[in-house]
């Protein structure tokens, strides 16, 4: 089955209305094959200007939110504000909201169920810290935290999930997975969604690879069977680094 490559550009707390201004514009004014789906996921107060001034077929993403619609959670995004600022994504489970803000498993899987059940398409994430590689744990911690979030969903919920496999030991490092690690690793978990979904939400289902991400290294990685696009951090923050990037694939 074919599935659309998508390259995701997470900003993380970087920007600027400066650099918002930069971004937005080479994007409005860049070229891409229309076979690449892209998505970027400005800072929270960025999100509605963003979303104004970007062309309509670049999808918009937020960097996380709440499991409610409404109510007293002081700090928090509800999915209803991001469906009233037309935002289609988000993006749920990153390893720094798992590692700095102490998400949960069970937390993530809340998050993501909560967000396509409010129309949300999710990229969801995934990822194995340098220590849990090393100990040959990589398949059994990614499966972990998978089932937790496929644990909450419907087959048919799966049309809106978007998997981002970011080993935390290449995030931010420079210390890229080869395309060998990451496809090996990303043909895993279409193994454990074939196993434990179905083999129609295997085929169907983008696994996304995420971690120093270059235009560099992203022509190798692309070439891989199962990697299905990139979630992009530091190089998405480069206007003409991120439109490589997307040209990466034709
Ligand atoms: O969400 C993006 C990832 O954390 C990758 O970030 O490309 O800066 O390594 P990076």
């Amino acid at each position: 089955m074919a599935r659309k490559f998508l390259v995701g550009g997470n900003w993380k707390m970087n920007g600027s209305k400066q650099l918002v201004d930069t971004l937005v514009k080479a994007l409005n004014e860049g070229k891409w094959s229309p076979n690449v789906e892209c998505v970027i996921a400005p800072p929270a107060p960025y999100l509605a200007a963003v979303r104004a001034a970007v062309r309509k077929e670049v999808g918009v993403a937020a960097q996380n939110c709440w499991t409610e619609g409404k109510g007293a959670f002081t700090g928090e995004i509800s999915t209803e504000m991001l469906k009233d600022l037309n935002i289609d994504w988000v993006i749920l489970g990153h390893s720094e909201r798992r590692s700095i803000y102490k998400e949960s498993d069970e937390l993530v899987g809340k998050k993501v169920a909560a967000a396509v059940k409010a129309d949300l398409k999710v990229i969801a994430c995934c990822g194995e810290s340098e220590g849990e590689r090393d100990a040959g744990k990589t398949t059994e911690v990614v499966f972990r935290q998978i089932k937790a979030i496929a644990d909450q969903l419907s087959a048919a919920d799966w049309a809106n999930i978007v998997i981002a496999y970011e080993p935390v030991w290449a995030i931010g490092t420079g210390k890229v997975a080869t395309p060998q690690q990451a496809q090996e690793a990303h043909k895993e978990i279409r193994g454990w969604l074939a196993k434990n979904v179905s083999k129609d939400v295997a085929d169907a289902t983008r696994i996304l690879y995420g971690g120093s991400v270059s235009a560099k290294s992203a022509p190798d990685l692309q070439k891989e069977e199962d990697i299905d696009g990139f979630l992009v951090g530091g190089a998405s923050l480069k206007d003409k680094e991120f439109l490589e990037i997307l040209n990466c694939r034709q």
